[in-house]
């Protein structure tokens, strides 16, 4: 399996907070690999890292390489040269990414102008096939249209078309459905991963609803206050979710957990929010974990490979304290 995307150890920080604190994932072509976490776990930062689009001020360390360039060390003009290119970000909010005086179409011309060398007729073509492609009805008349005169699961798609105009190798979905209501959410994921087999893309899906991401990823990664503390394939990972926090979001979507049989086990709804205070020492999570003992305030618990796809960070999961006990009895 090429590797398109390798994050390796990303931290971002500002001042004295670190909000990212050394977070690895990887990206194949053609998979949807979704991360999952509360509000402030640093998923956001983690994809504008992608982009290259941190605040000047933000601190990073790490790697991200893509296609083994590392995008952290790059300058800005060759930056400029790979975002909308070979990376494309869709947001939440179509609004106020579209620009309201100008003409959709134009909108989608400008970016085809800046990477691809088209003249206006053959990007005016190209967008006209680009809105068909994300499933605009008579693309050749909405071409001339302004963005408020769509509604707004159609601008979604004129965001899309836009992030797709030039054959992007990985395209990031920030919460791109969040604001759309649940039918027009269903048809942008369906474009979404039609795209994806069509143009072989890599798509990071970043979403806080666990329901799409076991409908349509092919990955998942759990993170929490700035660490990845999970990860695995969403039906194995929704079936026996390891660490208590996985457990908990597990135990707050209750039309998931209808659908797995981890429904019987001991899952209970997550107390509090995430503790940014003394999270430095220890386990991010043990103010709210139910498991936590005394241990879990020493060290933050490192991140251990079980299988070729399932990694999780507590080490009183039983599968990592039953290997850890197996080893203690060999040495
Ligand atoms: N420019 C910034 N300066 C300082 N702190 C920031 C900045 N941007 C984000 N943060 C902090 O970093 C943390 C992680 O932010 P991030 O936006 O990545 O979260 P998120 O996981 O995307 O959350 P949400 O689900 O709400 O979108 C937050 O606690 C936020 O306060
Ligand atoms: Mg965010």
């Amino acid at each position: 399996m090429s590797r398109l995307l390798e994050v390796r150890d990303l931290s971002v920080g500002f001042g004295n907070a670190r909000p990212v604190k050394g977070v690895s994932f990887a990206a194949t072509p053609g998979e949807m690999l979704a991360i999952v976490g509360e509000s402030g776990s640093g998923k956001s930062l983690t994809a504008l890292g992608l982009m290259g689009l941190l605040p000047q001020h933000a601190k990073t360390g790490g790697e991200i390489l893509f296609d083994g360039r590392d995008l952290l060390k790059l300058p800005e003009k060759d930056l400029r040269g790979i975002r909308g290119r070979d990376i494309a970000m869709i947001f939440q909010e179509p609004m106020t990414s579209l620009n309201p005086v100008m003409r959709i179409g134009d909108q989608i011309v400008e970016v085809l102008r800046i990477h691809e060398k088209l003249n206006h007729k053959q990007a005016r073509l190209r967008a006209i096939e680009l809105l068909d492609l994300v499933s605009i009805p008579d693309a050749a008349k909405r071409v001339d249209d302004y963005p408020h005169q769509l509604s707004g699961g159609m601008r979604q798609r004129v965001m899309i078309a836009i992030a797709v105009a030039c054959s992007p190798r990985l395209l990031i979905a920030d919460e791109a459905t969040t604001a759309l209501d649940v039918t027009i959410q269903d048809q942008v994921l369906q474009l979404l991963d039609r795209l994806r087999s069509q143009l072989n893309m890599a798509v990071i899906l970043i979403t806080h609803d666990l329901g799409i991401v076991a409908q349509w990823a092919d990955r998942v990664v759990v993170m929490y206050a700035g660490r990845k503390i999970e990860q695995g394939l969403p039906d194995v990972l929704f079936e026996t979710p390891y660490h208590p926090y996985t457990q908990g979001l597990l135990a707050a979507s209750p039309r998931l957990k209808a659908n797995y049989h981890y429904r019987d086990g001991p899952l209970t709804e997550i107390p509090g929010s995430i503790v940014s205070a003394a999270a430095e020492e220890g386990c991010a999570f043990r103010p709210r974990c139910p498991v936590a003992r005394s241990a879990c305030g020493s060290s933050v618990p490192a991140l251990v490979q079980l299988s070729a796809e399932r990694e999780v960070a507590c080490p009183y999961v039983p599968a990592i304290a039953e290997a850890s006990y197996a080893a203690s009895v060999r040495r």
